[in-house]
């Protein structure tokens, strides 16, 4: 008599967990934030810089004095350091589109 009443219970208590995990996930995702800024060149921007991050790493970088420079640097860093695959022809229109937008 008393196994069954503690059987009952456990199951009830199993049936409440379950229930609970079962509840339907109801939430909104986030709207994309990271999103590059418009500008010249955008498109190649996108295509080129988007594979491995978002583009948060490139809105958070500090004010910079020589933004040409940096950006230059950069797109240099994520070609040889990073593996980027970015051809030589667009290299040049990505620097100006950083410096010009950021
Ligand atoms: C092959 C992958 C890859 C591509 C493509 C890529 N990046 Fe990165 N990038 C990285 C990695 C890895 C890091 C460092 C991540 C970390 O430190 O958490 C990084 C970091 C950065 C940062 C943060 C500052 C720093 O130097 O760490 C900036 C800014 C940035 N990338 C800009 C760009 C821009 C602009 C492009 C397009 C020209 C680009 N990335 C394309 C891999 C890539």
């Amino acid at each position: 008599m008393q196994r069954t009443v503690l059987l009952a219970s456990s199951l009830a208590v199993a049936a409440m967990v379950g229930s609970a995990l079962a509840a339907p996930l109801n939430y909104k995702t986030p709207d994309e934030v990271a999103a590059f800024k418009p500008g010249p060149n955008l498109e190649v921007v996108q295509g080129n810089c988007s594979a491995c991050h978002s583009a948060d790493y490139v809105n958070t970088q500090p004010p910079m004095k020589d933004k040409k420079g940096f950006w230059q640097a950069e797109v240099t860093k994520m070609i040889k350091v990073y593996g980027a695959p970015i051809d030589d022809a667009d290299v040049g229109k990505i620097v100006d589109y950083l410096a010009a937008t950021y």
